[in-house]
């Protein structure tokens, strides 16, 4: 057959089913499935996909849905590791450069962390080098941020979340408030670099890829106050072998932040250390909604 008889042939299938679409009452819905469906034809013309190719690319997104639950979501692994969620953190950034950077949310936040006084420990039992983690939250014109909500969350020094052992167990997380002063403190662990979950089809992916799993050491940040957008962050831990490499392209240049380490000793908060401790500080600037 002629390459324009091809061309003819798979043009008018692309049409057809972009056109399907044109009665779409809602604007924005419209415009998202007619380009998803042009750039998703785009695609299997590109690399000219075959039939079975298509089949396991069924099959894969199929143990996608039947590996995610309430306490696991391989679609957001997978948006992640495709770079499609830091994608859209960029699409969406603020355009106040002076706001602290977003980045990925990741799969392992949790509803209804518990509530932690300021100073308190987030750790409740999760293992690591005790870290004293102090800031301020400050809007974009230097004013403090009292009663800001700070939800953090992290993994243990052995690399996994409360929520990937067995049981109901909540350690390395909690929601606090910003002082008037827009300070916060709080004890939790040193982070450690980790792998993303390594049983499911998203790490099928990766290895049959020979891409890295590993994410540098972090610390998750959520921080919601009225009449600012909410900011979702991490911070990094600086020197760590992994913040090249980052699986889910996370890492940016601020959220680097040293991590010191102490002798035994007593912390600024007083508490008396019989071990080696860790310190940091990292201060939030957000966003005022216009
Ligand atoms: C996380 O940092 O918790 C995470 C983010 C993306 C994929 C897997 C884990
Ligand atoms: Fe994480």
């Amino acid at each position: 057959m002629a390459v324009g008889e091809q061309e003819k042939r798979e043009r008018a299938v692309t049409d057809a089913a972009v056109a399907s679409f044109d009665e779409t009452k809602d604007e924005r819905l419209r415009e998202i499935v007619q380009s998803l469906t042009r750039h998703l034809h785009a695609f299997a013309r590109d690399v000219r996909l075959t039939q079975e190719e298509w089949e396991a690319g069924i099959g894969f997104l199929t143990r996608v849905g039947h590996i995610t639950d309430d306490k696991r979501q391989e679609f957001i692994l997978l948006s992640d590791v495709l770079g499609l969620s830091m994608l859209t953190v960029g699409i969406n950034a603020p355009a106040e450069p002076r706001a602290t950077e977003s980045t990925v949310f990741g799969p392992f936040f949790v509803e209804g962390a518990p509530e932690v006084a300021l100073g308190g420990d987030i750790s409740r039992g999760a293992k690591g080098m005790p870290c004293w983690v102090t800031g301020t939250i400050r809007d974009t014109a230097g004013n403090p941020v009292a009663d800001a909500r700070i939800e953090v969350w992290e993994a243990d020094e052995d690399g996994f979340y409360d929520v990937q052992y067995d049981g109901d167990r909540s350690a390395g997380r909690g929601r606090l408030r910003s002082d008037g002063d827009g300070g916060y403190r709080f004890w939790s662990v040193r982070p450690a670099a980790y792998p993303i979950p390594t049983d499911g089809p998203v790490s099928e992916l990766m290895a049959a890829t020979d891409r890295s799993v590993m994410r540098p050491a972090h610390v998750h940040f959520k921080v919601d106050a009225p009449g600012h957008r909410t900011l979702i962050t991490h911070i990094f831990a600086a020197g760590d072998p992994y913040l090249d490499s980052d699986a889910v392209f996370g890492v940016k240049e601020s959220l680097i932040v040293e991590f010191a380490e102490h002798r035994p000793g007593t912390a600024p908060d007083g508490r008396v250390l019989d071990t080696a401790w860790s310190s940091v500080e990292f201060d939030i600037v957000l966003e005022p909604l216009s």
